[in-house]
Order: structure tokens, then sequence, then C-alpha cells
């Protein structure tokens, strides 16, 4: 089925790959702290849609574990989308407070629970209780600390990496054009988290490739796969010098159960369906206009695999905690609905991707126990997981181990 390629010739990849790659050196603490240092600290993160902020005052946080850090995502009066350690300037309290790592909504101020500092939209320093009190305390000085902000094509990007770091344009690369119009179609209909016990390269690996589906995948979505493609082949892999897209195909004889089809028939057709209509997708999703088409994975290096499907799109963004630990979140979203039968179909799709995101949660821990006995010391990637070649090579060549 090799033929069922048409853009992964290895000869095209910016660098020389290799399909067995070394897993001992990379699972030791050294190998670990070079990563944050050198591939985490100076990259770009997507971390949210600006339609998750329609007002000002709008406002998301995201417990950060990669950075020890909290970040405050915010619109301000003006309209303007702004980031914030989440750290009061007083003792250091975290000043919205989060559960599982996250928290929403709408607020024209944050104040500070612990002893009322007050923070205005923009990040100011509103009022302090006792302002008298405090002799040296320059309030003009005393803002939240903000965090490096950018939106491309209505995504929110945050870097970690201090002002003189590479611009967002420049990160995305081949990736930052043709998107237009696609993310601020979508609305945010589910999120979740999930730790692991896991090295982020595993998390990363199972949401890199279809090499999987067929196996892992067999009771939850057994009909993904068709005669004609039984090991979902790609249609396409871009190899890029950062990021990679891998187009996911589709089973062209896939139904879908009689409910999954009423409720698709009245509302969009979520994920499983098979859309052969492509006049609302922009120039870069599916960029082959390939049939029977399924979505596209979007490979932010380094933490990121963004599902970009023709009415939904999924982000599963994976923050190492530490060497063997990982955060996983998962955050879904849809097409902006137009009645009733696209909200049900939204609310079958999400229970359905949870369920099949929670099989690729099962695989991760037992992975990492299996390289954690030192039974062996390589692992073996095919041209399916070409992107996770990719990956690896370019760690290795940002930290200086090849
Ligand atoms: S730590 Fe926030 S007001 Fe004291
Ligand atoms: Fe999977």
């Amino acid at each position: 089925m090799s033929d069922v390629f048409v853009s992964s010739d290895p000869g095209t990849a910016p660098r020389e790959l290799r399909d067995v790659v070394t897993v001992r050196d990379k699972l030791t603490q050294g190998y670990h702290d070079a990563v944050l240092e050198k591939v985490f600290r100076p990259s770009w993160f997507l971390i949210g849609n600006a339609n998750e902020l329609p007002k000002p005052g709008s406002f998301f946080v995201r417990d950060i574990p990669t950075f020890r850090t909290s970040v405050l995502v915010k619109r301000g009066k003006d309209g303007v989308i702004r980031s914030f350690h989440n750290v009061c300037r007083h003792r250091g309290k975290k000043v919205v407070p989060t559960e599982c790592g996250w928290a929403e909504g709408t607020s024209s101020s944050h104040t500070c629970w612990f002893h009322g500092w007050s923070y205005s939209a923009d990040g100011s320093l509103r009022s302090v209780p006792d302002e008298n009190q405090f002799f040296s305390m320059d309030k003009a000085k005393n803002g939240l600390v903000p965090v490096r902000t950018e939106v491309w094509a209505g995504l929110i990007f945050v870097y970690f990496g201090g002002e003189d770091g590479v611009g967002l344009t420049e990160w995305l690369g081949e990736l930052a054009d043709g998107f237009e119009g696609y993310y601020t179609e979508m609305e945010k209909i589910g999120t979740f988290s999930a730790d692991v016990r896991a090295n982020w390269n595993i998390a990363m690996d199972s949401f890199s490739e279809g090499y999987h589906t067929i196996f892992l995948h067999r009771r939850t979505q057994p009909k993904l796969v068709g005669k004609d493609n039984p090991m979902r082949h790609a249609p396409l892999i871009d190899v890029y010098d950062r990021h990679v897209r891998v187009g996911t195909p589709a089973n062209s004889e896939y139904l879908g159960p009689p409910a999954e089809r009423a409720l698709y028939a009245h509302g969009r057709k979520l994920s499983p369906a098979v859309e052969t209509d492509f006049s609302l997708l922009p120039p870069a999703v599916n960029r082959t206009r390939f049939q029977p088409w399924f979505f596209d994975i979007v490979g932010h290096f380094p933490n990121v695999s963004i599902l970009n499907g023709p009415h939904w799109y999924s982000v599963v963004t994976v923050w190492p905690i530490d060497r063997e630990n990982t955060r996983l979140h998962f955050d879904l979203y849809a097409r902006k609905t137009r009645h009733a039968g696209d909200r049900l179909a939204q609310a079958y799709t999400r229970g359905l991707q949870y369920t099949v995101a929670r099989e690729d949660l099962s695989a991760m821990e037992d992975v990492q126990r299996g390289l954690d006995s030192g039974a062996i010391d390589s692992i073996n990637l095919s041209l399916q997981e070409f992107s996770l070649q990719n990956r690896y090579a370019i760690i290795d060549e940002l930290i200086g181990a090849r």
C-alpha cells in the first residue's frame, strides 16, 4: 500500500532521519533537563482559540507544569489578548485559583484572595489594601508579569523564552499560510486533562501516527479502517524544518451506526463521519484534496498535535511535568452551531472522541514501564511514523546529541 503516499519521500526531509531510534539515553535526567532548556524554553506554544475569549474581560487560566507556572490569558477592555504569569506581586500566591489546572470566566479585574491585591484587565496593579503601609512599593512596577503572546489565524500562542527569541510567524514557517477563516469559525465544545506516568515523548508519539488505529482502537472505532487501506496509510506526509502535517485517510465504505447517521444527517458531519464536500476548507487543510479524507494531524513542534477535520478540530497538548510524568490536555472544537441538530452532533462526537483518547492514554504508561525495564535500547519506527522520526531527530539536533 505504499503507493498511497503522495508526499513522503524520506529524501525530502530537511534532515537525515533514522528509523531505529535509541531511547535509553533519552530517559536520563540530564537529557530531560537539556530538552527543557534547549527545546521547550525557546518554543512557541498553542494555548487556545481567540473565540474562547469572546468579550472584554473574558479569561482562561492554564497551569503549565513544564515551567512550574500558571498563565492567565485575558482579553482587555481594548479587545487585545494578553497573557500573564498568574502570580500575585504581593507574596506570590496564584491570583486566579485553578481546578485540575484550569479556570475560565469573565471579570473586569482579578483580586488575589490572600490579602486583596487587585489587578486590572491589562494586568496593571489596580488597588492595594493599606497601600500607605508599603513604603517602597511602586504600584506602576507591580503589575502582573507579562508572558509574550501572539494571535495567529485565530489561535493564541505564548512564549517563555524572553523578548529576543524568534517571532511567531517565523516559528510557524511552512504552517503560517493557508489556514485563514478555519480556526475563527470554530468554538470550543469540550476539554479534559489527564496526568500519565510516562515521558512526554511517549505521549506525543501516540498522537502523531495512525499506525495503531486498527489495533488499539479496534473496539471503539472498528469501522475507520476499510479494505482499501486497512493500515490507514497516510495520503500525505509533509515534514518541515520543525513541524509536520500528516493527512489521514477515511474508510470510503464508512457509514456509521444508525444513531450516528441520524445525528449527522440533522447536524454537521463531525468525527468520525466522512465528509466529501471540501468547500468550507482553507487551502492548508487537506491540502491535496485527497478522497476519502478523515483529518490532518498537524504537529506543532514540540508538544502539540492539532487534528484538523472538515467541521471540527481537536488539540492534544503535552506538557512534561518531569522526566517520567506528563500532563495532557484534550480540547475539542467544532464549527459554530446553526441549530439544535448541530448541538446534538457535537455532544455525540465529544463522547466518542474522549473514549478513543482514553485508549491512547492506556498504552502510554505500559510503554514507559517497558522502557524502564531496560530490556530494549531502541525503538523501531516505520514510514507511517515518519513524523516521530523527525521529532526525535530535531530534539537530538537542538541539544547537540547528534
Ligand atoms: S499574596 Fe496576593 S494579596 Fe497577598
Ligand atoms: Fe489513537
